[in-house]
């Protein structure tokens, strides 16, 4: 970019001055400054502690996430970008699972962070060393519960090498996908829209889209935010089937308790969360009842401003969180 100091033109000043409010938010929230004392946070309170292995770095495990290796966003978003992005939610969402699986809160994304692998996950019972799983458990399986213990290592989706399906658009690829939402998951056969999409998502997934694809990146609040924003831009669209609707709200809510989870103290942000979480539920039942959906853009908006000013003081920040963990 050129650096020009004369005044920026009118378009670029509300872009500006949206940067400043925004890093004034920031600002602001780093001054409330140290970490509040909390109640001690368990598996109960934090369901994503409940597949961190013992001898992992939680506080690690829980604020930093493998890059994703997504192809680049378009300058223009189109239908493709849309579906990619709710593919990718249905994948981070225990929506698309069921049985125990989807009641401990896990999804395809414990096991397959940002569609890599997880070398911290770790379950009793499904586990071998950390990182590896047990995909015929009876634990999640009615199905495929095969009897014998047979973890092996969570594979990185986004390498497509060793044993992987080379082909994500055989039909092979989709058998296999179906196998394990429904029966491997025991989750119900999830909408056509929603299946679709979970494919391209997967198909999308290549290391070759990462400059490094051993770097990291911080897990915070923005991207369960984001994941709520772009859930509820399904059901502003019209032709949208219900089903697929309904779908995306349960992935909404479950990424507001997600927040929930993390926004413990005092503040404005829980009461936004419960509120926002009510709404959709309300939609929801209208959405049955044959109404369309109502917009919640303002809702969304001013719960974005409250994770701004209290996420600094919430169990997304590294040292709130370790502070939290080791009272
Ligand atoms: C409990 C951890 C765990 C969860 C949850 C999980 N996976 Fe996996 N996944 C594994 C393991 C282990 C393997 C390697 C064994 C295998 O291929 O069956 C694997 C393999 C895969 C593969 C490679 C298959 C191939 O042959 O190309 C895909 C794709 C995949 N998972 C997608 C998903 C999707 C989609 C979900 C959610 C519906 C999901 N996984 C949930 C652990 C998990």
């Amino acid at each position: 970019m050129r650096g020009s100091r004369g005044a920026p033109p009118l378009d670029r000043r509300s872009e500006i001055l949206r940067i400043v409010v925004v890093g004034l938010a920031f600002a602001l929230a780093a001054c409330a400054g140290a970490p509040e004392a909390t109640a001690p946070v368990t598996s109960d309170s934090l369901r994503a502690l409940r597949w961190i292995a013992p001898q992992a770095d939680a506080v690690k495990a829980l604020t930093v996430a493998p890059i994703a290796c997504e192809p680049a966003p378009p300058k223009q978003p189109t239908a493709q970008t849309l579906e990619l992005t709710l593919g990718r939610i249905a994948f981070e969402s225990p929506a698309l699972l069921g049985g125990a699986a989807a009641r401990m809160g896990l999804s395809c994304s414990s096991c397959h962070i940002n569609g890599r692998g997880n070398a911290d996950f770790f379950i009793a019972g499904v586990s071998g060393a950390p990182g590896t799983a047990d995909v015929t458990s009876s634990l999640f399986s009615k199905v495929r519960g095969n009897g014998a213990f047979d973890p092996v290592p969570i594979p990185d989706l986004a390498t497509r090498d060793g044993g992987q399906i080379s082909d994500r658009n055989s039909q092979q690829f989709e058998d296999k996908v179906r196998g394990l939402i429904v029966e491997e998951f025991d989750g119900q056969p999830p909408p056509a829209y929603v299946f679709e999409a979970v494919l391209a998502y997967l198909d999308s997934l290549d290391v070759a889209h990462c400059v490094d694809p051993s770097a990291t990146v911080e897990a915070d609040y923005a991207g369960d935010y984001a994941a709520v924003i772009s859930a509820s831009t399904i059901l502003r669209l019209g032709e949208a089937p219900a089903d697929v609707k309904l779908f995306y709200i349960r992935a909404a809510r479950e990424r507001l308790e997600r927040l929930h989870e993390r926004f413990i103290g005092k503040g404005e942000a829980r009461a936004q969360l419960e509120e926002l979480s009510a709404l959709f539920a309300q939609a929801a039942d209208g959405i049955r009842a044959g109404s369309s959906a109502p917009d919640l853009s303002g809702q969304l908006a001013r719960l974005g401003v409250a994770l701004v000013q209290e996420g600094g003081r919430s169990l997304y920040s590294p040292e709130v969180l370790q502070a939290a963990l080791d009272p």
